[in-house]
């Protein structure tokens, strides 16, 4: 990384003093310059995402790494252009949280075969041109949502199913998970929607299921927003009371905190991956070998268990 930071500026007159010619001489004569990494988010407007900036931000200051941070603002084209970006740039390493796995991947192949490491956090992209992928089971929590909705629902029941975006992995993944968890009971999806993982979106949908279906037993979000914009329209119509409510993320801030005030019935955690994936970056920079594919544990939080930190999904 040719620019930025007052150490590399004060050796890089002291090299012009010393007569030294070549960016190769300057770097090597400052013994060893900040690592640069180039952060693209998908989107800052969802609380999930600004936990993940900020734990990559805390760890990569313990780290003493520089980190850009780039905001997409939920728009593939503009995350695509902000990849290429940071490979112009030449950054040392990028961390990518794509919104989307089509649109996203060329990019993402482009950099990885120019040499440029690439971590991408949460959603997929498509095939193998990437360094390290990490995220938490999507599949095992939406099954695992399933069921303990089958449980609590004592196997019969009438369910509102609010999707993420479906052309995000995440979406598909607690879609078929929490399918396969209530195979072979008697839940009925009344009413299913993609609400695009967003809170205002989730409140229409769910005001929709609302006037259409006289009787719903429980809503399975596919994040907290979701189940939480649901809330808010089930309350509106004094409905909230007769519905049981489950999302996905579990942040102390978010989810867990609506379990505790009785907002939602469950909560599945989802980790940002921040840490891991700065973790992931140290052992890059210091030339080990890395893990493809790292799968980060998650937890479910109910009132019951709430108090001492939620419990482990099993196997
Ligand atoms: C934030 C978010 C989270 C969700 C994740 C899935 O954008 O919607 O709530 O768990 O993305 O990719």
């Amino acid at each position: 990384m040719k620019t930025i930071g007052m150490m590399t500026v004060a050796a890089t007159v002291m090299v012009g003093l010393w007569g030294g010619t070549g960016w190769t001489q300057e770097k090597k004569s400052e013994g060893t310059p900040k690592k640069v990494i180039g952060m693209s988010q998908c989107n800052r407007g969802e609380p999930w995402r600004v936990q993940m900036d900020a734990d990559v931000k805390k760890a990569g200051e313990v780290a003493g790494f520089e980190v850009l941070f780039k905001d997409a603002q939920n728009d593939s084209l503009k995350q695509k252009a902000q990849i290429e970006e940071f490979i112009n740039q030449g950054v040392d390493l990028i961390i990518v949280s794509p919104k989307e796995a089509v649109p996203l991947t060329p990019p993402v192949a482009a950099a990885f075969k120019k040499g440029i490491p690439v971590i991408v956090l949460d959603r997929k992209v498509v095939g193998e041109d990437y360094t390290c992928y990490i995220s938490a089971d999507n599949k095992k929590i939406g099954k695992a949502a399933g069921q303990w909705i089958v449980k609590q629902l004592n196997g019969k029941g009438k369910v509102v199913e609010l999707k993420g975006l479906m052309t995000s992995t995440p979406g598909q993944e607690r879609n078929q998970g929490f399918r396969e968890g209530i195979k072979g009971s008697e839940l009925e999806i009344v009413f299913e929607a993609d609400m695009q993982w967003l809170e205002p979106n989730a409140r229409k949908e769910m005001q929709s299921a609302l006037s259409r279906v006289d009787k719903i037993d429980l809503v399975y979000a596919h994040n907290d927003p979701g189940a939480h914009g649901a809330y808010l329209a089930a309350k509106a119509v004094k409905r909230e009371k007769t519905i049981l409510f489950v999302g996905i993320d579990a942040l102390a801030q978010e989810g867990q905190a609506y379990v505790e005030q009785g907002i939602l019935n469950a909560s599945f955690e989802y980790p940002t991956g921040g840490k891991e994936a700065i973790d992931v970056a140290k052992k890059i920079f210091a030339g080990e070998k890395v893990e493809k594919n790292i799968t980060l544990k998650s937890r479910v939080f109910t009132k019951e268990n709430l108090r001492r930190g939620g419990d482990e999904l099993g196997e």
